[in-house]
């Protein structure tokens, strides 16, 4: 995998390989679809932002553990190539791909490995037929035979206009490719020493070189901010359509994004608007969005979730989350619990069939089951410098407007009574009321608008 390049196109400061598409880097994408080939070995060549992408890679938990080669000076795709030579070892055959994702899908490298075998090539290129093949090399061919692959830049105006593009996914006999690369000059516009310039030297030793076309949506790579945009909308539509025949329902694919990665049970349905992100996992027949971000989170069997956002929450079998709730790390919903609208949890969890209605703020909090918080409850965790527990036991009932000042206990079946502030413990089955003695004023209207009139 050839992950040295700056990218310069990009104009950015993380290396290019890393630039996310679908919630995952680039050289990501390129190492589950390398899968396919069922590598024994897999040789990383990297150059800028080296630490980086080691550390990144490294929390991926790819098998085989990639090996790392450094190229200290990127001379070109040819020279990345040769510079992994030692790495590679004594393999019999080597998929080089790009490291910033020509988009392939695996059924692709299949064909690509079978190709390689079945004609007994020395090298077999992939390539894919574009509209406008912008930048990419030109695949030559002479009668049905590639013969070269030419750089935009080097290239005659007949050759641009070929349609033909070359991904740099290539399987080549190591020995073959490490006889030819030596082989390799850079006498050409850019001064790189050009992988793709071991085809031509293999046909000349009469080697065979082959090509299978592939489907790589319409494009190859991603060089540009433009190029990542196209990326994404490709690997949205592949992702979206995978669910879809997996049996999730999709009411509208194009206004739904699901990061690379993320699973969903089957007669689930995800409404528009909606962003599946990280590590999610949704169960079966749930009801997701719309307006809905979901990001390292767990929904199980039957949930709803509606106008939300969840970031490393737990959400039970059959609870029912907003419109408009906010779950934070750390929550974890039992089953049937009901969180309503404007409310916020934060590192609780909820026991089952209990219901926070309205808007709460509930932090650092334990909830019993069959509980009741009513609407306005606030735990109140932080006292300016730590942050404290809550714990209401089953069968509570918290009245509206009260304030759990934390560290507090409501035992099982206690009552708050509403607008209290609670700063000692409650114990099961108490009721604790916190408020001034109500004064009523017979008359006071009355009196107030004649004083008014009368002024
Ligand atoms: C390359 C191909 C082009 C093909 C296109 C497909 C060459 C010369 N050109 O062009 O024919 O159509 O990919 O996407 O191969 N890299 C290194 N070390 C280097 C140079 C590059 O590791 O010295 C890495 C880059 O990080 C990148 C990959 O190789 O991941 C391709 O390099 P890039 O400069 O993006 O080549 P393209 O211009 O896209
Ligand atoms: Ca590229």
């Amino acid at each position: 995998m050839l992950a040295a390049g700056k990218g310069k196109r990009l104009r950015s400061s993380i290396p290019k390989v890393l630039h996310p598409v679908c919630g995952r880097p680039l050289l990501w994408h390129v190492l589950q679809t390398a899968r396919a080939a069922r590598p024994t070995k897999i040789v990383i060549v990297v150059g800028h932002g080296a630490d980086d992408v080691r550390e990144a890679v490294a929390s991926w938990g790819i098998t085989p553990k990639p090996v790392f080669v450094e190229q200290a000076e990127q001379l070109g795709t040819g020279h990345a190539v040769l510079a992994a030579a030692k790495a590679v070892g004594r393999v019999h055959d080597v998929l080089v791909a790009n490291g910033d994702f020509d988009p392939a899908r695996p059924e692709d490298i299949r064909a690509l490995l079978r190709t390689h075998r079945r004609t007994d090539s020395a090298a077999t290129v992939l390539t894919a037929e574009m509209n406008d093949p912008g930048g990419y090399g030109r695949v030559i061919r002479e009668g049905r035979r590639l013969v070269a692959i030419r750089e935009l830049a080097d290239a005659t105006p007949q050759e641009r206009a070929i349609r033909e593009g070359a991904t740099n996914w290539a399987v080549c006999r190591r020995a073959d490719l490490y006889r030819a690369l030596p082989l390799v000059g850079r006498d050409n516009r850019q001064r790189e020493y050009y992988l793709n310039d071991i085809y031509p030297i293999l046909l000349g030793k009469g080697s065979r070189v082959s090509a299978v076309m592939g489907d790589t949506g319409g494009m190859i790579g991603a060089n540009s901010r433009r190029g990542l945009a196209s990326l994404e909308r490709l690997l949205r539509t592949r992702i979206n359509a995978a669910h879809m025949d997996a049996g999730v329902t999709l009411l509208d694919p194009t206004t739904t994004y699901i990061d690379a990665g993320v699973k969903i049970g089957s007669d689930t349905v995800v409404l528009p608007l909606t962003f599946l992100e990280g590590d999610t996992v949704i169960g079966r027949g749930c009801r997701i969005g719309p307006s809905t971000r979901l990001v390292d989170t767990r929904v199980a069997d039957a949930a709803q979730v509606t106008f939300s956002v969840a970031e490393g929450a737990l959400i039970g079998r059959g609870a029912d989350v907003g419109p408009f709730a906010r779950l934070r790390p750390g929550t974890v919903l039992a089953a049937r619990v009901h969180v309503g609208s404007y409310v916020e949890i934060k590192a609780s969890s909820i026991g089952r069939d209990t219901k926070v209605p309205h808007l709460s703020y509930v932090g650092d909090a334990t909830v019993g089951r069959r509980a009741n918080i009513g609407a306005a409850t606030v735990t109140v965790n932080y006292d300016g410098y730590d942050k404290h527990r809550t714990v209401i036991g089953d069968d509570a009932r918290i009245g509206s407007d009260t304030m759990l000042v934390a560290p507090v206990n409501v035992g099982k079946g206690g009552v708050t009574g509403a607008g209290s502030v609670i700063t000692k413990d409650v114990p099961a089955g108490a009721l604790a009321v916190e408020r001034g003695e109500q004064r009523t004023v017979k008359g006071y209207r009355r009196r107030r608008d004649s004083e008014h009139r009368g002024s």
